[in-house]
C-alpha cells in the first residue's frame, strides 16, 4: 500500500497569510484588506483560510451566502463580515442573527448594515439606477457602498476605467465620510490604486493563485494548494489495447500505463484528457483515455521506473516540476479559480504550516 492517500489536498496557511501581507503592503492609504472566503474559501477551506487571512492582515471577511457567514461565526470568527450575495427573507434573518453585513440595492432589504450597490457595469446585482442608489445611500442603516468590476483582470481595456470613474462620483455624490467605500478585487486591487477606495475585496490571491491566469510569482503570490494522489497501478499494453471509456486511447507502441485514482468525482474535470498533465517520479506524463468518476490513467512511455505507491501531483511541485492551478485551467479552457472551487468533498483537505 501506499503512503499517499488518494487524493489529498494540501493547503500551506501560511502562504495565506503571506499573500494576504503581500496585498496588505500593495494597498494605499488607510484601505483594508478584506479576504473572500465564500465557496469555502475557493476550495481551501473557510474557516481555515479566514482565520490565516486575518493573521496576515485581513480586517474584513466577505462570503455570498448567509450560511457561509453563520458557519464563520460558530467556528469563533469575530470579525466584520459582509455577505455578498443575494438573499431571500430567510437568508436576511440568517445574516442578521450572525451580525453579518449585507448588500441592499432595493429598499426592502433588511439589516442592521447595509452596503448599497451600485452596478457599474458588471449587469449582474446591484441597482443600475443611479437615483436610486443615491437615495438608499442616504439610509441610517448603510454603512458601506460598494460595486464590482466585470474586466479588472483585462489590462488596458475601457471598460474597467470607466466602471471606476462611475463609482467615484456615486461616492462622491453621496458624499457621507462615514461609509466604507470599496470595489476592487484581486485584479482591480493589483491594476489600479485608484481602485482600492477605503477597502479591497480579494479573494483569488488570498490563495496565491493569480487573477490575470499568469504565474502567481511574478506578482508575489505563493500559491497555497497543491493536489497529489498515487499510482494504484502499472501495467503494459501492446498496441492495439485500449484504455477506459469510449476506447479513447490505443496504445500505438508498447506503453506502460499508471493508473490513479483521483477522478471527476473528485471534482478533476473530465474534459480534454489528452491534453493534460501529472508529475510523477519528478517528471511530466500526459493523461491517456477519458477522465472517469474514480480514476485517472497516465502515459508512462514505453520504459518506466515509476511504481505502485510513487506520488502523483497534479498541482503544485515534485522535484524541478510544478504544475500550477493557471496551467490545469488553461488546457481545460476555464479559469484557476474553477480548478481550486471543484475540488469535491471527497478530496480531504490538510491544512498545513
Ligand atoms: C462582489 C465580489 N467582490 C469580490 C470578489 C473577489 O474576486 P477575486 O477572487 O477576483 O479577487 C468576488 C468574487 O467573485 C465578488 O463576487
Amino acid at each position: 500500500m501506499s503512503a499517499h492517500e488518494r487524493a489529498l489536498a494540501r493547503i500551506d496557511l501560511g502562504a495565506i497569510e503571506r499573500n494576504c501581507a503581500h496585498l496588505r503592503s500593495l494597498l494605499t492609504g488607510d484601505s483594508e484588506l478584506c479576504a473572500v472566503v465564500k465557496a469555502d474559501g475557493y476550495g481551501h477551506g473557510a474557516v481555515w483560510a479566514a482565520k490565516a487571512a486575518l493573521a496576515g492582515g485581513a480586517s474584513w471577511l466577505a462570503v455570498a451566502t448567509a450560511g457561509e457567514a453563520a458557519d464563520l461565526r460558530r467556528h469563533g470568527i469575530a470579525e466584520r463580515i459582509l455577505v455578498m450575495g443575494a438573499l431571500t427573507r430567510e437568508e436576511q434573518r440568517l445574516a442578521r442573527e450572525a451580525e453579518a453585513d449585507v448588500v441592499a440595492w432595493t429598499p426592502d432589504v433588511e439589516g442592521e448594515r447595509l452596503h448599497v450597490k451600485l452596478d457599474t457595469g458588471m449587469g449582474r446585482l446591484g441597482t443600475m439606477d443611479w437615483d436610486e442608489a443615491l437615495r438608499l445611500a442616504q439610509g441610517s442603516r448603510v454603512v458601506g457602498l460598494m460595486t464590482h468590476f466585470a474586466t479588472a483582470d483585462e489590462p488596458g481595456d475601457e471598460y474597467f476605467p470607466a466602471q471606476l470613474d462611475r463609482f467615484r462620483e456615486f461616492a462622491q455624490t453621496v458624499g457621507r465620510d462615514d461609509l466604507v467605500v470599496h470595489a476592487a478585487n484581486s485584479a482591480a486591487t493589483y491594476r489600479d490604486p485608484g481602485s482600492h477606495f477605503d477597502m479591497v475585496r480579494c479573494g483569488v490571491a488570498v490563495y496565491g493563485m493569480d487573477p490575470f491566469g499568469e504565474d502567481p510569482a511574478e506578482r508575489g503570490l505563493d500559491p497555497a494548494l497543491s493536489l497529489t494522489s498515487w499510482v494504484a497501478a502499472v501495467r503494459r499494453f501492446e498496441p492495439g489495447a485500449s484504455v477506459g471509456y469510449g476506447r479513447r486511447w490505443t496504445a500505438s507502441r508498447p506503453t506502460w500505463v499508471a493508473t490513479v485514482p483521483i477522478g471527476y468525482g473528485d471534482g478533476w474535470r473530465r474534459g480534454r484528457a489528452g491534453d493534460r498533465e501529472v508529475l510523477i517520479g519528478g517528471r511530466r506524463h500526459s493523461l491517456v483515455g477519458a477522465v472517469s468518476m474514480d480514476n485517472v490513467t497516465v502515459d508512462l512511455g514505453s520504459e518506466t521506473d515509476v511504481g505502485v505507491g510513487d506520488e502523483v501531483v497534479l498541482i503544485g511541485r515534485q522535484g524541478d516540476e510544478r504544475i500550477l492551478a493557471e496551467d490545469v485551467a488553461r488546457r481545460l479552457d476555464t479559469i484557476n479559480y474553477e480548478i481550486t472551487c471543484a475540488l469535491s468533498p471527497r478530496v480531504r483537505r490538510l491544512h498545513v504550516r
